[in-house]
């Protein structure tokens, strides 16, 4: 058994599968208690590049729920800090970026990523893979859209004004940045890549926050030139976003092999909007693990049989586990999906 021949690549490949693969996003974090201890006392970004303390907390869902796969233990903003811009993450707000890039010449302050920026990230992975055996491990990077989002508002954002403002208003410059972080993107997820991770998958969180068009105008050619240069690579691209119903068609068009789909779209008409081409991922709410144990279950057997009229599956949540999670809850529907899903 090798990494290929897994569930999960299996499953984002189309290709008939012993069980449906699943794994969770957010599964490494605040919902675990030895997160918590491992994490007492070292800042989140410091926490990133750490090899030890990243391979460690990479492994700690693994071992907990028998997952289909592992997600590097990073956080979306760690190549934009390793490409020159003071950051910081802050608990229960996210990333805060001291001076927002509103400016030709704040973009100068951001920037190209070279491999040795980040040769903390590519440590981890080669120990991480030594460790994983036959457990594919999932590289990731944040999109140019959701990057630029938090380096043009300074932190997370409900209305995106100051990022749209530039979109609409200085599309120049907007573009100029989204081309810059197109390439830091490339670059983060070749290195991982050649250090060995199985799939990767980009994080388009906010792009649910644009319209059809103005996705496919301002935000599209830049994803697609991170997607489409990894196309030689040999492993599966999954491409990810909330609120993206509307947006399922063009985000797959941009080069992914499988498109992430949140809670709000069953995933077999998420299928019919992304062609028969293409895996999906997802989409239990995240919420719903808060209710009973029989709700869950109902909730997780509709998801699959709505999955298997997918050309492939990936069980997921429609978005990342929330913090104050029963991990008893995902180790039980790790087991549901498995034994349901048996061929
Ligand atoms: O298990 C995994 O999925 C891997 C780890 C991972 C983290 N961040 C760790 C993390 C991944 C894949 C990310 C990606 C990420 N980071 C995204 C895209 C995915 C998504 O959720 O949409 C985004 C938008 C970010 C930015 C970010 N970083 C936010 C919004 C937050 C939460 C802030 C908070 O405290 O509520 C972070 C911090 C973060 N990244 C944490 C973790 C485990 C929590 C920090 C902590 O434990 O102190």
């Amino acid at each position: 058994m090798t990494v290929n021949d897994s569930a999960f690549v299996r499953a984002c490949r189309g290709q008939d599968v012993p069980h449906t693969p699943v794994w969770f996003m957010r599964q490494a974090g605040r919902s675990l208690p030895e997160y918590r201890k491992i994490r007492e006392g070292v800042g989140m970004l410091e926490s990133c590049r750490r090899p030890d303390l990243v391979t460690e907390i990479t492994l700690q869902p693994v071992r907990r729920h028998n997952v289909d796969a592992a997600i590097l233990f990073s956080d979306i903003v760690v190549p934009i800090a390793a490409a020159g811009i003071d950051l910081d993450i802050v608990a229960g707000t996210g990333p805060v970026v001291a001076e927002p890039i509103r400016t030709a010449g704040d973009l100068e302050r951001l920037r190209p990523l070279t491999a040795d920026d980040v040769s903390f990230v590519a440590e981890s992975v080669r120990l991480l893979v030594g460790e994983l055996g036959a457990t594919p491990l999932i590289g990731f990077a944040g999109a140019p859209f959701t990057l630029a989002s938090y380096l043009i508002e300074g932190g997370p954002s409900r209305t995106y004004t100051k990022t749209k403002a530039m979109m609409y208003g200085d599309p120049q410059l907007w573009h100029a940045l989204l081309s810059r972080l197109a390439q830091i993107t490339s670059v983060f997820l070749r290195t991982q890549i050649d250090a060995g991770v199985s799939a990767v998958q980009l994080f388009d969180s906010w792009a649910g926050a644009l319209s059809e068009a103005d996705y496919r105008e301002f935000v599209l050619p830049h994803s697609a030139r991170v997607l489409g240069g990894l196309a030689d690579a040999g492993v599966p691209r999954i491409h990810f976003g909330v609120g993206t119903s509307i947006l399922l068609g063009a985000m797959g068009e941009a080069g992914a092999d499988v498109v992430g789909v949140d809670w709000r779209t069953p995933l077999d008409q998420a299928t019919t909007l992304i062609g028969p081409e293409r895996s999906v991922q997802g989409n239990l709410d995240p919420a719903v693990l808060f209710a009973t144990w029989d709700v869950v279950e109902r909730e997780a057997r509709r998801v699959l049989a709505e999955g298997r009229r997918t050309p492939g599956h990936v069980f997921n949540l429609g978005h990342g586990v929330l913090p104050d999670t029963n991990p008893d809850m995902l180790t039980r529907l790790v087991e549901l999906v498995h034994s349901v899903s048996a061929r």
